[in-house]
């Protein structure tokens, strides 16, 4: 593939490149949706329901991730960064690590974050690496008034200025591993395209979104490696 040396690169990511370390996916046969229903753990008011339901399927999932390891997907995508010669930002609706454990710099969680708390009564973020019950105290305020940093529906996504300024510069947006069911994030394509990014996807399977120029199919880390050596071939 052949983009200018010097282009500027946006990559969004979704669950679909966890899937082979270990982490289930949304939406797919056996994915965390069909056990749980989303009102309950994905929206401010199920947590106000059952505030200890909430508690337990983060800190199942915190469990989950902190053990988990980067796949080859993960290390390709700091492998480019890393290389590449212009601007390069990563947006990932994952709210796993395994993007900067793999080395990845310029990363944007737009839905969060398993190893951050946030306190409702002040908005302050704090880092979080164990279980986070009902009750824990808030360093900044003092408030018992802690929750799990993560962007339920109905709730903003984080850094969507940062967001909106780069896809209206990209020059090569890439999608992978995203069913692209969920906005704002299902819109970026449109947004990038609308403003001439060339439009890749890379997933198990196409989505079938006809934005996307071109698509790569197969599971994420054998696509994603052989993507990334090819966009650096053809600098
Ligand atoms: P989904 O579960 O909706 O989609 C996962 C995508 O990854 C699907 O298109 C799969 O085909 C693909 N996939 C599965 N295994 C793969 C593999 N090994 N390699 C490549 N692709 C693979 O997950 P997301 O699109 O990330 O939001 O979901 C978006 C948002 O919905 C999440 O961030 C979460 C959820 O509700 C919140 O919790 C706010």
């Amino acid at each position: 593939m052949h983009i200018p040396p010097k282009a500027s690169i946006v990559v969004l990511t979704g669950a679909g490149i966890s899937a082979e370390s270990g982490l289930a996916t949304f939406r797919d046969n056996g994915g965390l949706w069909a056990d749980h229903d989303i009102r309950d753990v994905a929206t401010p008011e199920g947590f106000h329901r059952n505030p200890d339901l909430v508690f337990d399927f983060y800190n199942m999932r915190r469990r989950e991730a902190a053990k988990a390891s980067p796949n080859a997907a993960h290390n390709a995508l700091a492998r480019l960064e890393n290389a590449w010669d212009g601007p390069f930002l990563l947006i990932t609706q994952n709210v796993d690590s395994l993007h900067e454990k793999a080395g990845s710099k310029n990363v944007l969680h737009m839905h969060g974050k398993l190893n951050s708390a946030l306190c409702y009564e002040c908005g302050s973020h704090q880092q979080w690496d164990g279980d986070l019950d009902d009750g824990e105290v808030c360093t900044s305020c003092a408030r018992a008034a802690l929750r799990p940093d993560i962007v339920w529906f109905g709730e903003m996504p984080y850094d969507m200025e940062r967001i909106e300024e780069a896809l209206g510069g990209a020059e090569l947006f890439v999608s992978i591993g995203t069913s692209g069911t969920v906005y704002p994030a299902a819109g970026f394509v449109m947004e990038a395209a609308g403003n001439g990014a060339r439009t890749v996807e890379v997933n198990l399977q196409a989505t079938g979104n006809p934005l996307f120029e071109d698509c790569y199919e197969g599971p994420a880390a054998t696509t994603v490696p052989a993507f990334v050596e090819a966009l650096l071939a053809g600098r």
